[in-house]
């Protein structure tokens, strides 16, 4: 049932399924269907998309160390690109839709509000995880160095969830579980790799031997 052929072969429909979201916000921001502050929401909407996708990428990690979910590592690629994409749509709405360009207010924005800060460093970690995700980066960079720069999704998920919490003024729930989570799987890698050091650098880790 979890085999390698089934995961892949499941991949169209998530891809789909993953994508679909952000269609369907667009279309609702050119309809005018996204309420009264169409322009937050569309970005609010991407932002916890992105935000859930990176979770979801750590999660992979640590489930494919079940042995019978060992080939759900085949889909990590692929979602964790998918939270790139919203990223870039949440920051391009942010940089388009809400300050049109405007440059110079946008730097001293990032500068002076601690949450843009969080979210913008995030953002910058994540773009040489999307850039060497392919088979033949990991070909010309070996995979030692391959998989030290892919622990930046830690720093990613956390400063992401941050950038959530310090925005979020009322009830903070929602990114108090969020961080919990990340906290947790970063806790199970640390643990992984003290305890089976060998392992953890081990091939058997290799992201995308299924593919
Ligand atoms: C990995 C990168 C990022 C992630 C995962 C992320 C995630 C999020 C999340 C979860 C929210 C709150 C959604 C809600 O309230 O329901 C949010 C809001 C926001 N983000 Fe980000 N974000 C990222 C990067 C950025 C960047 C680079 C910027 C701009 C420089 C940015 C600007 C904002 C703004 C302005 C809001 C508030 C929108 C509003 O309610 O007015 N984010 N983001």
């Amino acid at each position: 049932m979890f085999s390698t052929r089934n995961f892949n072969r499941s991949k169209p429909i998530l891809f789909i399924l993953i994508l679909f979201p952000s269609l369907l916000w667009a279309y609702q921001f050119v309809t005018g269907d996204l309420g009264v502050n169409p322009i937050e929401k569309l970005m609010d909407e991407l932002g916890l998309m992105a935000l859930k996708l990176i979770i979801i990428t750590l999660m992979i990690t640590t489930l494919s160390n079940i042995k019978p979910l060992k080939s759900i590592v085949v889909l990590r690629r692929m979602i964790g690109l998918f939270a790139f994409y919203y990223v870039c749509l949440h920051f391009s709405t942010y940089i388009v839709l809400d300050h049109f360009l405007d440059m110079q207010f946008i730097i001293q924005d990032i500068i002076k509000r601690p949450f843009i800060t969080f979210g913008f460093i995030s953002f910058l970690f994540l773009i040489p995880l999307a850039s060497t995700s392919t088979n033949n980066m990991i070909k010309r960079l070996g995979f030692k160095l391959w998989k030290k720069i892919h622990y930046l999704i830690y720093p990613v998920a956390i400063l992401a969830s941050m950038h959530f919490y310090v925005l979020v003024r009322a009830d903070k729930t929602e990114p108090v579980i969020y961080m919990g989570i990340i906290i947790l799987l970063l806790f199970h890698r640390i643990f992984k790799r003290l305890t089976r050091p060998q392992l953890a650098q081990s091939r058997g880790s290799f992201p995308y031997r299924q593919d």
